[in-house]
């Protein structure tokens, strides 16, 4: 296994190809049950969908969540691809992290993205334990720039790091330092986690540093800890050593999204909410908006059309506009504000 971040990502998109089961999955969507309306009193044709997600409108409450970037053709080609599908079916995109760029300076070409997506939301991605590591303002602001962003996601992954041989495990007073970024840029950070769910502690942290935007991105989807173990194993076996079962251990750790929503809702009117983290239908979306989410991620479940073709991006958004729209005339709600935080919508 290599150590260089560039080459991270190829390894990552390889083990989740060659194992389903870093997809964890779990069922936590099947526990919310919706009240259908055999009398929705409404046509199909009528659903109105679209949102408002910083300050630009969306086709219907998606964004395609994180995940890659570097210097390889096929990452610029995953990308290019999510890009022109974004920009086609207006929905968000957000790239994977930006901190390859500043030790491999050819993988900026990854994430100029604004050409192929010159209207939709699109965002930056940093981790946040850089800070830690020399990582400052200069960095966020060459991260916004390059894709001439609408906000930059700082992500926190303590527990990807911790499973890393290679990790960087210092996570202490990030928070200050992330309040640092919020106030010296002029485009929001967003905070978000990997697939481990925020708790009220977290988003309270973030929210006295400033954070207005947060992505819960909780347990029930794509596993780093079984990912990292994946990684581990190969660098055992190159090496001829001992590897550890650390990663499996913890691969189904963490809050769950819809647990997390559910914290989290009590706090609506001081921030946005993203629900991202095993959603994989516009059933698991809908019910998102419903608990509270502005918008909805998905990650996992666009790396391979990515990596085929922009039309495959397309029909998977279309799949989940049409499931979501579906949802929405059987709910009986005509738009996106009637379903927001709509808890009578919840089956008791
Ligand atoms: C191939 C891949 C690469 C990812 N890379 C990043 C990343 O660079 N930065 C980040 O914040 N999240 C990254 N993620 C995490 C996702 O953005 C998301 O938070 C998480 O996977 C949960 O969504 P999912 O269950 O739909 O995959 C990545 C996910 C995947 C599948």
């Amino acid at each position: 296994m290599s150590n260089t971040t560039n080459d991270r990502k190829i390894e990552h998109i390889d083990v989740i190809q060659k194992d389903s089961l870093t997809d964890r999955g779990g069922n936590h969507f099947d526990a919310v049950r919706l009240t259908h309306r055999a009398l929705p009193e409404l046509a199909l044709s009528e659903v109105d969908s679209s949102c408002v997600f910083l300050g630009k409108t969306l086709s219907f409450p998606l964004l395609i969540s994180s995940m890659t970037g570097g210097d390889h053709p096929l990452i610029r080609q995953i990308n290019q691809h999510l890009a022109e599908a974004a920009e086609q079916c207006q929905v968000a995109l957000a790239v994977g992290s930006q901190r390859v760029m500043f030790s491999h300076a050819q993988a900026r070409e990854s994430f100029k993205l604004r050409q192929y997506a010159p209207s939709t939301v699109l965002l930056g991605n940093l981790g946040a334990v850089q800070l830690n590591k020399g990582f400052g303002l200069e960095q966020a602001r060459a991260a916004i720039d390059v894709l001439a962003a609408d906000g930059l996601y700082l992500h926190l992954n303590p527990l990807q790091e911790a499973i890393q041989l290679e990790g960087d495990t210092d996570f202490s007073n990030l928070s200050e330092k992330i309040q640092h970024i919020a106030q010296g840029l002029d485009k929001p950070v967003l905070l978000k986690e990997v697939g481990s769910g925020f708790s009220v502690q977290d988003f309270e942290k973030g929210l006295a540093a400033g954070i207005k935007y947060f992505d819960v991105a909780g347990r029930g989807g794509t596993s780093w800890s079984r990912i990292e173990h994946h990684r581990n194993q190969s660098t055992a076996q190159q090496q001829g050593t001992n590897s550890n079962d650390l990663g499996l251990c913890f691969q189904d750790w963490g809050i769950d999204t819809v647990t997390s929503l559910k914290m989290l809702n009590p706090y609506l009117n001081k921030a946005t909410l993203i629900s991202s983290g095993g959603l994989r239908n516009g059933i698991d979306m809908i019910k998102s908006v419903i608990l509270g989410a502005s918008i909805c991620g998905m990650a996992a479940p666009f790396l391979k059309p990515a990596m085929q073709s922009t039309e495959a991006v397309v029909a998977e958004i279309e799949r989940l506009r049409r499931e979501f729209n579906t949802a929405m005339f059987l709910l009986g709600m005509k738009d996106i504000n009637s379903l927001f935080n709509n808890q009578s919508l919840i089956l008791k």
